[in-house]
């Protein structure tokens, strides 16, 4: 008998809260998942049990601490299936992406010398090119910067490949943009990369809620992602390559663990936060029917969300054609494979922050800016930045019209 409830959006949008609250007796919208996605009902209750019942620290001879130390296992376990990672052993925690790229950045380029290069991208949010524009300068080792491509706001990958090189010690970039939604093809980049021996630092923040990750298929030294982007509470999550779980030094307190992920993992653990990220992963993978593998349970799940993100995708991009006072800086196209449902967009007359706070004011929840992919904004020019409006799997076509109404009465004002 499949117990397996089908998937409707009725039946997601039931599990938020927030989705149902009113606010000076107005509606919510939520546009703005890139910037944090909402939080289901199951997620709070984990983090809220913890908390109440087991709350302390690990390695101590009594119930709840060995219950915390379980937590972790389960944790690295549960991110192993989201991630495919070979082994739990190479998941690592940190308080968020940015922490721990700055953190694992040292650990990296210890061995840099003056001369190496790194590259990054224009393409990427910040938290993957400062870190490493840091740990660079500190080894004088040069940073080259991967440009875009203007008319649609993907990644240039012939011209990262062209900056590819013998001295190239690491690649950074990300695996979709948080700005205009573009997905990168970074197969070549990473086989490029293996020729000259170079390392690959994948940023998944903003692709992780849309797509299932493979980090056996991506083949790639390091992956780190966040999961208050994916329905969970603040925490981040880095993959690892087991290769260099074991031999990279990391910065660290003695006597910290000399084996195994811990070693890269400094203070104490939002413990609840963990119990949060156990319990959305589940949430990820209800609407799979794979039995036993939480994993099959993901990749059907995640199906089911690409195949209603490009419906979203495209009803946004049929509205949009009747908007002509709207520029869009991305792909015009709404192939989930090549896009996540997130459009970056200027308008006539109203700079973006006008724009955000006037549907803001009617709790249509997006941002303006440059959401900190400074290479973006900068290569196009867009000292204002963009609006933004990223779509989840909860959001619905009438919230799109809805966004499309109050747009259209503020255009025309
Ligand atoms: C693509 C991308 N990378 C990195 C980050 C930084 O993530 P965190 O807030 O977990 O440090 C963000 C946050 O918005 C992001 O969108």
């Amino acid at each position: 008998m499949n117990l397996t409830p089908e998937f409707t959006l009725e039946k997601v949008r039931a599990q938020f809260n927030a989705l149902h609250q009113s606010y000076n007796d107005l509606p919510v919208t939520f546009f703005d998942g890139p910037g944090g996605s909402q939080v289901p009902e199951s997620v709070l209750e984990a983090m809220v049990s913890y908390l109440s019942h087991y709350n302390s620290n690990l390695g101590a001879p009594y119930f709840s601490s060995q219950v915390t130390t379980d937590l972790v296992t389960q944790a690295r376990q549960a991110c192993q299936s989201l991630l495919n990672a070979p082994t739990s052993d190479s998941i690592i925690f940190g308080a968020n992406m940015t922490t721990l790229t700055f953190s694992l950045s040292r650990a990296i380029s210890r061995d840099w010398q003056a001369g190496d290069e790194v590259i990054v991208t224009a393409l990427d949010h910040y938290a993957n090119v400062s870190s490493w524009q840091q740990a660079a300068h500190d080894k004088q080792a040069s940073v080259k910067v991967a440009q875009i491509n203007e008319q649609d706001g993907s990644l240039d990958v012939e011209h990262l490949l062209s900056l590819v090189s013998t001295k190239t010690r690491l690649i950074a970039l990300t695996l979709a943009s948080n700005t205009t939604g573009s997905i990168v093809d970074v197969a070549p980049v990473i086989e490029a990369a293996k020729q000259v021996g170079a390392r690959v630092y994948i940023d998944a923040v903003h692709y992780a809620p849309h797509h299932l990750i493979d980090v056996q298929a991506l083949d790639c030294d390091f992956l780190v992602c966040s999961a208050y982007k994916f329905f969970g509470p603040h925490i981040g999550i880095a993959y690892m390559h087991p290769k260099w779980v074991q031999t990279l030094q990391p910065y660290k307190v003695e006597p910290a663990p000399e084996l195994g992920p811990a070693r890269f993992e400094t203070g104490t653990q939002s413990f609840e936060a963990l119990a949060g990220l156990v319990a959305t992963i589940d949430y990820l993978a209800q609407w799979g029917e794979g039995g036993e593998s939480l994993r099959t349970r993901l990749e059907q799940s995640f199906a089911i969300y690409n195949q209603h993100e490009s419906q979203l995708s495209a009803y946004f991009l049929a509205k949009l054609g009747s908007l002509p006072q709207a520029k869009l800086y991305g792909r015009d196209y709404a192939d989930s494979s090549a896009r996540t449902p997130t459009f970056a967009l200027t308008f006539e007359r109203l700079t973006p922050t006008e724009v955000a706070k006037a549907l803001g004011e009617l709790n249509i929840c997006l941002g303006a800016g440059h959401f900190y992919a400074l290479g973006l904004v900068r290569q196009l020019g867009l000292e204002d930045g963009v609006v933004r409006i990223g779509m989840m799997h909860y959001n619905t076509k009438q919230e799109i019209d809805r966004l499309f109404e109050a747009l259209t009465e503020l255009l025309e004002r």
